[in-house]
């Protein structure tokens, strides 16, 4: 059997990776239109930081692993295509800022019955509005060379940060096909590539709509969560309750469960947005304006979060932080990876910025260029904005310290010799609540927490 994977980035070479590990008879080929990105993965420095993929990626490539920019040649070759494309938020037009954008799902459709020299099995990967593998299907059926091909939903459930582990021992794999005899052949086919590590009973399949709808759903449930405890942060703020202490009352409930109830200064990355915010579309599209409200009210929370972190260094510092240094530490969206898109950190700086401060920002995977252009945008300078070599030069005669990311070296620095060498009153905001807060005032920090007791409230 051989397997293509068009999209070589966060989903697509970690998951291929896996696949062709657990699966050495199988042939993998991943293919991307990004020359750079294809050249990474074949170098010793991958495109992308996750724990342990480059065990993974050294133990298959060459052998039944390949990472090529020939996309035509990879389709060929495929009985099976995993489509792992990008699918952001739409800049432009209707549904601008909140639909899909569906440009390259319709394009690699459109690749695949040019190139296609047989009937295939292609597998949505990427996550996708409802009802997008009736876009697919018609596309290709209208390829010349009369070839059948069968969409499957296979949508990608693991996190960043923790790739390999979730690949490796997924809660579950799930995939949706057409309750036809050849969409039931092809659902089995998929099916057997995952039951060479996946226990039979974590396999679940279903009907090609509720596949590619649970992607969404469950994304807008883990993100509804975390917005659920951000704003209760903001009402222990405000009566001396202590957010982790009410995340582990309330979290001891075997209804509620523990997870995922981690205060922060708001959650990141690529795909809860987007897909709270295509999910809401999705409602109004369909006559349903309550249901999308009520999930952008998710999005609206942790926007608030964001900004409300920041004004709270505000206040903190006499109202004004013009010209003072703040130290960001960390800027990718969550640790252990290098990830920094949707990060908080970057309403943080951008916020920071406005206000006129001296930013300087650390974060010990995301290279300098990346958090410039990330704040500021490709090409724009503001010597304002500065990024450190490591945490203790970005706290050098800082005013105050923000933790953005929750990078473990953060819990254990040398804050006793950071805060020797800061102006005082210094000032410490935990974005992560990582640090002990109780510790750091001994030292002698202003020191505040997400959803924590101001200092000296009993
Ligand atoms: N990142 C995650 O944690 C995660 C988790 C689950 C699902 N997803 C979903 O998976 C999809 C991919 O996400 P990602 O984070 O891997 O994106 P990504 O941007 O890292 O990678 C997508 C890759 O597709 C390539 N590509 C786009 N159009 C192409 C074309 N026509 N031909 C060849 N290559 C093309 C791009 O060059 C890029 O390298 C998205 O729909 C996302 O929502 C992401």
């Amino acid at each position: 059997m051989k397997i293509c994977c068009i999209g070589a980035g966060y989903v697509g070479g970690p998951t291929m990776a896996m696949i062709a590990l657990k699966c050495p008879d199988i042939t993998v080929t991943v293919v991307d239109m990004n020359a750079a990105r294809i050249a990474a993965w074949n170098s010793g420095t991958l495109p992308i930081y996750e724990p342990g993929l480059d065990d993974v990626v050294k133990q298959a490539r060459g052998r039944n692993l390949h990472f090529s920019t020939d996309v035509a040649g990879g389709i060929k070759q495929a009985d099976i295509i995993f489509v792992a494309v990008n699918t952001p938020t739409k800049t432009y037009g209707v549904g601008k800022g909140r639909a899909a954008d569906l440009t390259f799902i319709e394009s690699v459709a459109r690749t695949i019955a040019e190139h296609a020299d047989r009937g295939k099995i292609i597998v949505e990967k990427s996550t996708i509005p409802v009802k997008t593998a009736d876009t697919i299907k018609t596309i290709l059926a209208s390829n010349t060379k009369g070839l059948k091909f069968a969409v499957l939903s296979n949508p990608e459930f693991l996190a960043e940060g923790t790739a390999v582990k979730d690949l490796q021992n997924p809660d579950r794999v799930l995939i949706g096909g057409e309750r036809t005899p050849e969409g039931d052949k092809a659902v089995e086919t998929l099916v057997g590539v995952y039951a060479r590590w996946v226990p039979r009973a974590n396999i679940i399949t279903t009907n090609l709509w509720s596949s590619e709808l649970s992607k969404l759903v469950a994304n807008a449930f883990l993100a509804q969560r975390i917005s659920s405890i951000n704003s209760i942060s903001a009402l222990c703020e405000a009566t001396g309750a202590d957010v982790d202490e009410v995340a582990n009352a309330i979290g001891m409930d075997s209804r509620i469960g523990p997870k995922f109830l981690k205060a922060s200064v708001g959650f990141g990355g690529s795909c809860f947005q987007k897909d709270i915010l295509n999910l809401a579309y999705l409602c109004e599209s369909f006559g349903l304006p309550q249901v999308a409200a009520y999930w952008t009210s998710v999005v609206s929370i942790n926007d608030w979060q964001k900004h409300r972190f920041v004004a709270h260094i505000g206040r903190e510092l006499f109202n004004t932080v013009a010209d003072k240094k703040i130290a960001v530490l960390g800027f990718a969206f969550k640790k252990d990876t290098n990830d920094t898109r949707e990060s908080a950190a970057i309403s943080v700086c951008r916020d920071l910025l406005n206000e006129r401060a001296l930013v300087s920002v650390y974060d010990p995977k995301v290279p300098a260029e990346e958090i410039r252009a990330d704040t500021l945008g490709q090409g724009v300078e503001n010597p304002r904005l500065t990024v450190a070599k490591d945490a203790y030069e970005a706290c050098a005669g800082a005013h105050a310290i923000t933790i953005v990311t929750e990078w473990d070296e953060f819990k254990t620095l040398d804050y006793a010799k950071i805060f020797a060498g800061m102006p005082k009153p210094a000032c410490l905001f935990d974005g992560r609540n990582i640090v002990d807060l109780a510790a750091l005032r001994k030292i002698g920090f202003k020191a505040s927490g997400i959803g924590k007791p101001p200092a000296g409230r009993p």
